[in-house]
C-alpha cells in the first residue's frame, strides 16, 4: 500500500500505480530492480538488490563504430543502441536468472545524455513498465555517478561508505562538476565547466596525439592515461635524454571556483602545429600527452582544494569526504595526484572515495541502484515521463519535491 501522500500528488499518481507497484511496499523480500542506460556509447542492462547485490552488470561497448569519427556520432550511436538494448537486457536477465516477473521495479537513465540515444532505454523502460505493471523509474544519470560509492561500499575490499555532507567531483564526458552532497538527493553545484568538460577535452586531445583507442579497450581516455604513463605517476618523472622541455599550460580562473578546459587545449592545438604529431618521436608524444594530463589534473586539484580552504573560511561544516566519479575518474594517475595533494594542502584524513574503475565508467548498476533507493521511497515516474537531455543535479528529484517520501526500510540505504 502506499503511505503518506498529499492528495494532489495521490490523485495524479492513481494512473500509473498499478497493482504490482502497491505489492512492492508491502513485500519483505529484498527488491530487484532491473536498470537500462544508455545516455552516450554504452549500451548498458544490470540488475541490482535492495541487499546492494549486483546479480547482473551488461556494457555492450560502441567504440569501434565512433573511432573514426573521433568521438560519439549521435546517430550511429542510438542506432546502435537499438540494436544492443534488447540483447543487453535479455543478456541481464539470463546472467540473473530471473524473469521479468521476479522484478520489482524497471529504471533507465532520464538524462542528461544526447536526446536520441536517451530514447531508447527510455523507450525500453517505459514498454517494459507498461507491459509488467512494475513501477518505472527515470534516474539522474549523474546522481547516480555520485550516488555509486553507496553501492560498491564493502568491508571486504575496504571500500568505505560515504558519509553527507561530502564534496563530489563528476568528472565524465558530458560534466565537469564540484558538488557539495548532503543527502541522496540534494546537491549544490560549486563549480562547473565554463566550456568543455575535462573527458571531452581527453578525448580530443588523444585523437589529435593519434593514439588508438584500442590501448584503452576502447576508450581515448584510457587510451591516453596508458600512453603517456604506461608504468605509473612515479616512473614518469625522469624526461626522456635530447627533448625540448616539455610543454607547459596556464591555468585559468585562478581563485574562482570554476573549471575551464578550452584554454589547456587550444594550447595543445598550436603546439601540434608547429610539431604534426604524425612527424613526432614516440617519446616527445608521450612526454606532450603526460604534461597535458598532468595539467588538466592540476586544475581539479587547485580546485577542490580552494573549495575546501573556503568553506573552512567561511565556517561551514567541515565535509566527511571527497567522492570522485564519472569516466574519468577511473584514471589512476588522477587518484594518486589527489590524495598526494590533499595530504599536502592540509588534509591527510579526509577520505577520498572512487568506485572500482569499471562502475566509474557508465553502467546501469549505478542506475538500478538509484531506482531502488527512488523505489523505496515511493518516487515512482507515470509512463508518460520523457527523457531529459539537459538535467541540473540539482534538479534531481524536483519532480517529487511534493510527495511525501515513504520512509526506507532497508538498512543499505543510505539516510535520505
Ligand atoms: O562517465 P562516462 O563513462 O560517460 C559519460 O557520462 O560521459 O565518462 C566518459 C569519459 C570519456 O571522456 C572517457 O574518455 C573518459 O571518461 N575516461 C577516462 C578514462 N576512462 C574513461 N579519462 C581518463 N582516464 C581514464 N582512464
Ligand atoms: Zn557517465
Amino acid at each position: 500500500m502506499l503511505r503518506v501522500r498529499p492528495r494532489a500528488v495521490r490523485q495524479s499518481l492513481a494512473s500509473y500505480i498499478t497493482p504490482a507497484a502497491r505489492r512492492v511496499f508491502s513485500t519483505p523480500r529484498p527488491l530487484v530492480v532491473l536498470g537500462l542506460e544508455s545516455s552516450a556509447d554504452d549500451t548498458c542492462a544490470a540488475i541490482v538488490t535492495s541487499e546492494r547485490k549486483i546479480l547482473a552488470n551488461v556494457v555492450l561497448k560502441q567504440h569501434a563504430i565512433h573511432e573514426s569519427f573521433g568521438g560519439i556520432h549521435p546517430l550511429h550511436a542510438q542506432e546502435a543502441h537499438q540494436i544492443s538494448m534488447p540483447v543487453a537486457i535479455s543478456q541481464a536477465l539470463r546472467e540473473a536468472g530471473l524473469g521479468v516477473d521476479r522484478l520489482d521495479g524497471v529504471a533507465f537513465t532520464r538524462g542528461p545524455g544526447m536526446y536520441g540515444c536517451l530514447s531508447v532505454c527510455a523507450g525500453a523502460a517505459k514498454a517494459l513498465a507498461a507491459a509488467t505493471g512494475k513501477p518505472l523509474l527515470g534516474v539522474h544519470h549523474m546522481q547516480a555517478h555520485a550516488l555509486t560509492p553507496f553501492l560498491t561500499a564493502s568491508p571486504v575490499t575496504d571500500a568505505p561508505t560515504p558519509e553527507f555532507p561530502f564534496l563530489t567531483l563528476l568528472l565524465s564526458g558530458g560534466h565537469t562538476l564540484l558538488l557539495l552532497a548532503r543527502s541522496v538527493s540534494s546537491f549544490s553545484i560549486l563549480a562547473t565547466t565554463h566550456d568543455e568538460s575535462i573527458g571531452a577535452s581527453i578525448d580530443k586531445v588523444a585523437r589529435d596525439l593519434q593514439i588508438p583507442w584500442a590501448l584503452g579497450a576502447g576508450s581515448p581516455g584510457a587510451a591516453l592515461e596508458r600512453f603517456a604513463f604506461p608504468d605509473g605517476l612515479a616512473a614518469s618523472s625522469s624526461p626522456g635524454a635530447n627533448l625540448p622541455p616539455a610543454p607547459t599550460f596556464t591555468q585559468p580562473f585562478a581563485r574562482r571556483l570554476a573549471f575551464s578546459y578550452a584554454g589547456l587545449r587550444s594550447a595543445l592545438t598550436r603546439l601540434l602545429e608547429s610539431e604534426p604529431p604524425a612527424e613526432m618521436a614516440e617519446a616527445r608524444k608521450r612526454q606532450v600527452a603526460r604534461a597535458f594530463s598532468l595539467a588538466a589534473f592540476k586544475q581539479i586539484e587547485d580546485k577542490v582544494v580552494f573549495a575546501l580552504e573556503k568553506m573552512r573560511e567561511e565556517g561551514q561544516d567541515p565535509v566527511r569526504g571527497l567522492v570522485v566519479s564519472g569516466g574519468v575518474a577511473s584514471n589512476l594517475i588522477l587518484r594518486e595526484r589527489l590524495r598526494l595533494r590533499l595530504d599536502k594542502a592540509g588534509w591527510p584524513d579526509l577520505p577520498l572515495i572512487f568506485p572500482p574503475p569499471a562502475l566509474c565508467t557508465d553502467n546501469a548498476a549505478m542506475i538500478a541502484y538509484v531506482g531502488l533507493l527512488r523505489l523505496q521511497r515511493g518516487l515512482i515516474d507515470p509512463l508518460t515521463v520523457m527523457q531529459r537531455s539537459k538535467w541540473p543535479i540539482d534538479e534531481c528529484e524536483a519532480d517529487f519535491a511534493d510527495v511525501a517520501p515513504i520512509k526506507a526500510k532497508s538498512p543499505s540505504a543510505p539516510a535520505v
